[in-house]
């Protein structure tokens, strides 16, 4: 049996969880205590050695981002935290910060500190309204506690830390547009070089981290890098580089959906033993390992190493682990049509192969979803999908691809299946009509 690690998650289910005073009685801000014992070069050292990796999607070291911010300049440095959380699947961040929202003030007074910024950004999207309170109300406790302002527990050290409320746009969760948001403006992606290393918010050196990232921060100066590496994928393996706990979000078809923290590597075989299975009576027909953008798995992935090389292995991209789930009364086509029609309308426009192909993507596939498709038109999708993959200004055109050539790769019978009968033919009270391709079931049972 997978033991879980709560590390993030270790204090949501105390009452007053979010409070100081109880992150306090738990070991909270001794992270900081120690970091501030340290020169800000020791502390990208050990994020360094623990082999963190972004966890907004990406997966880049975040020691190395960090290492990439020039000193000594004239400009200030900022730190800016990535809390948009607007793909769909994708629900870690604000339970993290509804529940716990002192560990990511420390890993932003830590990071900070690291980085020599005396100014810091959480960037949240505004509709949730609730997360921007408890923030708000968290960054007042910890200016009271001496944890931010000026000389900060006595070390010289000054931070200011800004909560922002963006007006939520998917497309401001990427790190340029988002910073063009936060300068006011709206938000589109910016061209690269610069990168936000050298010239980010206002031109200045800026780093920028997802919300998990930057609350892993205080465990790992608390614990040791070594401690972060223990956990994760073969340490003897360098081809195997995913180290840490991490929050696997199940979502969907699923007993007890919910955060579940485990190391990196587990498999959604292991998840869906501890979260009870897919529901009662049903079977898993697809899932997505990190959100919507990120290729569709079938039941024969279960046992895949939910960790980058592992899920990267299958054709496939971890993401941010959001891992939604669906059982065999979905139909596939209508579920990619749904998430095309959200890259449709979340595509900024700024360059023509997302803003015309994801319009075009999903014009053909309503007529595929009612019926009125061809082979032709399961042609034409593979070929939009083509002209938008890799040659968009930013991944969210990438992403949009996604969920299009992955069905088409494990479900095409079902998307056939949807013209030759006229309609869409799946009746999810019978059965499973349709088989993933090469599965030889409608997909394992689960439980
Ligand atoms: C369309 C789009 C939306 C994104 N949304 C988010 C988001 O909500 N949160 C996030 O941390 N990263 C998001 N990213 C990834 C960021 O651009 C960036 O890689 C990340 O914030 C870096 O943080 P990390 O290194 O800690 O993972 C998004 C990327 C794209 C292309
Ligand atoms: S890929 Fe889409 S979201 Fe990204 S810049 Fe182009 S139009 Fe905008």
């Amino acid at each position: 049996m997978t033991v879980l690690t709560p590390v993030l998650s270790r204090l949501w289910d105390q009452p007053g969880s979010w409070t100081r005073e109880v992150y306090e009685r738990f070991d909270g801000y001794q992270g900081l205590r120690a970091a501030l014992q340290k020169q800000p070069g020791d502390i990208v050292q050990i994020v360094k050695d623990s082999e963190l990796r972004g966890r907004g999607g990406a997966g880049f070291p975040t020691g190395n981002k960090w290492g990439f911010i020039p000193q000594g300049g004239d400009k200030p440095v900022y730190l800016v935290v990535n809390a948009d959380e607007s793909e769909p699947g994708t629900c870690k961040d604000i339970p993290l910060m509804m529940a716990n929202p002192h560990e990511l003030i420390e890993g932003v007074i830590i990071a900070s500190y690291a980085i020599r910024a005396s100014r810091a950004f959480i960037y949240v999207r505004g509709e949730v309204v609730h997360v921007l309170r408890r923030l708000q109300s968290a960054v007042a406790e910890a200016r009271d506690a001496g944890y931010l302002g000026t000389d900060i527990l006595g070390s010289g050290y000054d931070l200011e830390v800004v909560v922002h409320a963006g007006a939520g746009a998917y497309i401001c969760g990427e790190e340029t547009a988002l910073l063009d948001s936060l300068e006011g403006r709206r938000g589109q992606p910016r061209l690269r070089p610069p990168f936000p290393a050298i010239a980010g918010l206002y031109a200045s050196p800026t780093v920028i981290n997802n919300v998990e990232s930057i609350a892993s921060v205080p465990s790992i100066v608390r614990n040791g890098a070594e401690w972060f590496r223990s956990m994760g994928t073969d340490n003897d393996d360098p081809r195997k580089r995913s180290k840490g706990m991490t929050l696997y979000s199940l979502s969907g078809h699923v007993t007890r959906p919910g955060q579940y923290e485990a190391p990196m590597g587990v498999t959604l075989r292991e998840l869906l033993d501890l979260s009870g299975g897919v529901r009662e009576g049903h079977e898993l027909k697809f899932w997505t390992p990190g959100g919507s953008s990120t290729p569709l798995l079938t039941a024969e992935h279960l046992d895949v190493p939910l960790s980058y090389e592992g899920i990267a292995s299958v054709g496939s991209m971890l993401g941010t682990k959001a891992l939604q789930i669906f059982d065999e009364t979905t139909c596939v086509v209508r579920a990619v049509l749904r998430w095309t029609e959200f890259y449709a309308h979340e595509s900024c426009g700024k360059c023509t192969p997302c803003r015309e192909g994801t319009f075009w993507l999903v014009q053909i596939l309503r007529r595929l979803e009612q019926g009125q498709g061809t082979d032709e038109d399961l042609e034409k999708l593979l070929d939009i999908s083509d002209n938008i993959l890799g040659r968009s200004f930013c991944a969210l055109g990438d992403g949009a691809t996604s969920p299009i050539t992955s069905s088409l790769q494990y479900f095409r019978d079902e998307y056939v299946a949807h013209f030759a009968h006229g309609g869409c033919p799946f009746d999810p009270v019978a059965s499973t009509l349709f088989a993933p391709v090469g599965s030889g079931s409608g997909g394992a049972r689960t439980r």
